[in-house]
Formats: structure tokens, C-alpha cells, sequence
């Protein structure tokens, strides 16, 4: 499926590797202008050179608001507008208990994870989406091995159903891409479930659950209603 977004101006967060550029790719890809941003200038640069299509840098950190403020003015200043945000910058500085966070690493993390986004949302809005309109995406998630990480300090309860339902929803995409003329849906699903199947079965194994269905107790459907009455 080809999205054509020609002429549009994106700002993607966290652009100089992983995600991030991989977005930022698919947006120039797709026609847009797009301006990358993260902390290091020389990874931007670098970055930008692997991209085909009309594409600009600017280094900001993501969790500090003067610095997206330039970042936000730099795009407009180049471009013209922001039609595309792209919230994707986010830091893990701290992995483990929780009640051992040290308080930098906590500032740093509520600043780039949950100030961040508001902050740069709040920016484009008022730089250009409140009159020209636009769209803001974030991108939400734990990565696999910080998961596992949890796990080893006591996580005992994860949630994979996100991780589910993009499998299945890029499986039903694929399928309808790879042939337009196909209109029953028993043939995208059977792709889904292909899909999910391969996802639990990857994320059961990095989870260390693969082999232990024998040590879960059955009960009985009424004791499991009489749970959530
Ligand atoms: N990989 C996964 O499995 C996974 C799963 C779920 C969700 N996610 C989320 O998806 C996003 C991208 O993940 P990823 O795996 O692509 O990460 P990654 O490869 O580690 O890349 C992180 C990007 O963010 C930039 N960055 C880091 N701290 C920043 C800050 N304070 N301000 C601005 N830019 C910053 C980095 O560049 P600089 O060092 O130059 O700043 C880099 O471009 C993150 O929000 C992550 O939490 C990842």
C-alpha cells in the first residue's frame, strides 16, 4: 500500500537511529519533508545521509523545552509548517525496582517521556497545526528486554495485547496490499492469526513461560466468574 503524503512537512523525535529513523524513512519515502531530531548532532548527520528525499536535522534534546521550542522554529523556519509530529524520543535511564529510583533519573525520565510529548505537541500546535491543521503520532511500549528485565526484579503480570493486535493489524494490511482484488476477510484473518501465534510464541519464550502450561491450575468457569462478579 503506497500513502502518498507529498509536500507535508514531518517532525520525528528520536530520528538518528532505530524507530525513529525507520519513520522518518518511511515519511520521506512517502513524500514528506522531514525535519530529524535527537540529541547528537554527528548521528543526525549521519542519519540524514541514509535518507532519499528533502530532510533537515536539528539536535534538541526532547525533555528540554527551549530546546524543542528551537527545534519546533527551525522546522517552521525551513519548511514552512509541521504537518506531522512524531513523539517517538524516550529514555529508560534506570532499570529495576522501582523503589530505588534516584531522583535524576527520575526527573530525566518524566521529563523526555511524559513532559516531552506534551511539550513539543503543545509547540507544533501552536506553530502551525492551530491554523493548518495536522497529526500528532505517538509511539507507545517497553521494549522486549527491559521486559525481561522486569521480570527478573518481580514483574509477574504483562501485558502483550498491543504487541497482538500490530502484529495482526500489519498481517491483515500485507495481506490486503499483496492482493487488492481479495475481499474475504477469512483469508486476512487466517494471516492474523499466523501472525499473533508467532508473536505469543516469540514473547512466551523471551518470557521464560514456554513449558510451564502443566504448572497452571484449572478452574472451573463459575470459580473464575465468581472472580470478576
Ligand atoms: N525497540 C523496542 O523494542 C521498543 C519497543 C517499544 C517501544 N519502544 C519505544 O520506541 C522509541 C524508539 O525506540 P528505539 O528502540 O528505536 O530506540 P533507540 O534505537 O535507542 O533510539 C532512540 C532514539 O532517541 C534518541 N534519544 C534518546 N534520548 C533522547 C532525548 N532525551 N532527546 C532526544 N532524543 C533522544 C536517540 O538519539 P540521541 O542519542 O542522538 O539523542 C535515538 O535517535 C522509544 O520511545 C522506545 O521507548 C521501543
Amino acid at each position: 500500500m503506497d500513502v502518498r503524503i507529498d509536500g507535508k512537512v514531518a517532525l520525528v523525535t528520536g530520528a538518528s537511529r532505530g524507530i525513529g529513523l525507520a519513520i522518518a524513512a518511511e515519511l520521506a519515502r512517502s513524500g514528506a519533508r522531514v525535519m530529524l531530531s535527537s540529541r547528537k548532532p554527528e548521528a543526525l548527520a549521519a542519519a540524514v545521509a541514509t535518507i532519499d528525499g528533502e530532510t533537515a536535522w536539528h539536535a534538541a534534546n526532547a525533555g528540554d523545552e527551549a530546546q524543542a521550542a528551537e527545534c519546533v522554529a527551525a522546522t517552521v523556519a525551513r519548511f514552512g509548517a509541521v504537518d506531522v509530529l512524531v513523539n517517538n524520543a524516550a529514555t529508560n535511564p534506570y532499570m529495576g525496582p522501582t523503589i530505588d529510583v534516584d531522583r535524576p533519573r527520575l526527573d530525566k525520565t518524566v521529563a523526555v517521556n511524559w513532559a516531552g510529548p506534551l511539550t513539543w505537541s503543545h509547540l507544533a500546535w501552536h506553530a502551525s497545526m492551530r491554523e493548518h491543521g495536522g497529526a500528532i503520532q505517538e509511539t507507545y511500549g517497553v521494549p522486549v528486554e527491559a521486559i525481561v528485565e522486569g521480570i527478573r526484579h518481580g514483574v509477574r503480570k504483562v501485558n502483550i495485547d498491543t504487541d497482538i493486535r500490530l502484529a495482526m493489524t500489519g498481517a491483515m494490511r500485507r495481506a490486503m496490499a499483496r492482493d487488492p482484488g481479495e475481499f474475504d476477510p477469512r483469508k486476512f484473518l487466517k494471516d492474523a492469526m499466523a501472525a499473533a501465534r508467532d508473536l505469543c510464541k516469540s514473547r512466551f519464550e523471551a518470557f521464560g513461560c514456554s513449558g510451564q502450561a502443566p504448572r497452571i491450575k484449572p478452574l472451573p468457569l463459575e470459580r473464575i466468574a465468581a472472580r470478576y462478579a
